[in-house]
């Protein structure tokens, strides 16, 4: 199983892009948060974001990385690699350990939880009360499909648990984000198909073929076209063998949409049939309300 573990204030910040800004925010942070991040840090396999490891407060990360997350082999973390190994595809790692008995504990800044938040099956999450400055937000996860749990509180803050409900709706409504998050925002349609969809897939919507191989096509070319797209889940909701996924997709260059999309699945939680429904983001609204 995969699980994050983070530290967070209220507002969801989890930390700064510079360093200037993350000094400004280890200054502020509970003095009881090391200890606490420590004891949830432990697992046999940690996964580290490598920009995390440069600036890593805590030794405890150092030691314990069996695996470091980077697109290319830093020459500065060459201590660190010697003893990890460096990972430039995150998905070796999804494969490996989603729905291994095996725990990889992930930790890292908003790259590598975006990465692993559809895969995780619980997230923990320790939170402080104070506003803590940073310009990094992480809250997809409130919209991800978790329980949410108060572990204990501490001076300073408290500790959560998110994990997943039991059952075959929460595991499909897991599986239709995980199979979007992949071909979309990581713009790996192949991988994506391997993992979530069935031999057969029925296409809907009128710009893709039915079956695997023609979503492949269809998302590698969108890959190319516009490079940085980025797809968030709204809402989830789940019946039967139904998903429907309520989501904002930003295509660089030209419009955001808003969009409802419904997979079936199959009786293994693979999808098989596809439909939605895409509106342009509108410039003007009668009401103050927002699309979502
Ligand atoms: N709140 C918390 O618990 C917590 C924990 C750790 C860090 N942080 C904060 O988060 C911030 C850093 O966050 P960040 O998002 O910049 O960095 P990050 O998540 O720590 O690191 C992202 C890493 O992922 C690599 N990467 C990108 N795509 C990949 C892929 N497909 N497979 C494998 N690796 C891939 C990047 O490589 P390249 O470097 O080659 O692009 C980069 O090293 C800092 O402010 C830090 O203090 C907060």
């Amino acid at each position: 199983m995969i699980r994050l573990t983070f530290m967070t204030d209220a507002r969801r910040v989890i930390g700064a892009s510079t360093p200037e800004g993350n000094a400004r925010r280890f200054a502020l942070l509970p003095p009881a948060l090391p200890q606490v991040m420590a004891r949830l840090y432990a697992a046999a396999a940690v996964a580290v974001g490598g920009r995390s490891l440069a600036g890593a407060a805590q030794p405890v990360l150092r030691e314990s990385a069996k695996y470091i997350l980077a697109t290319e082999p830093d020459p500065a973390a060459a201590g660190e690699l010697a003893h990890a190994e460096l990972c430039t595809n995150h998905i070796e790692l999804v494969e490996r350990f989603r729905d291994s008995e095996e725990e990889l504990n992930v930790i890292g800044g908003l790259t590598v939880l975006r990465m692993f938040l559809h895969h995780a099956a619980r997230l923990d999450i320790a939170e402080t009360s104070a506003d803590v400055p940073g310009d990094l937000v992480f809250d997809d996860w409130v919209t991800a499909g978790f329980d949410v749990t108060v572990v204990d509180e501490w001076e300073g803050g408290r500790t959560l648990r998110a994990s997943r409900p039991e059952g075959a709706a929460a595991r499909n409504k897991r599986n239709a984000m995980a199979l979007y998050d992949v071909m979309f925002n990581w713009d790996r349609p192949r991988d994506a198909a391997r993992l979530f969809l069935g031999d057969r897939y029925t296409q809907h919507n009128p710009h893709v073929a039915d079956g695997p191989a023609a979503f492949v096509d269809y998302f590698e070319r969108m890959a190319g076209e516009y490079p940085g797209k980025r797809v968030t889940f709204k809402r989830a909701l789940a019946e039967g063998n139904m998903v429907v996924l309520h989501c904002h997709q930003h295509w660089p260059g030209d419009h955001d949409y808003a969009g409802i999309d419904i997979f079936r699945f199959d009786d293994a939680g693979r999808v098989v049939e596809h439909w939605d429904v895409l509106q342009v983001m509108p410039e003007r609204s009668a009401n103050p309300n927002g699309m979502f």
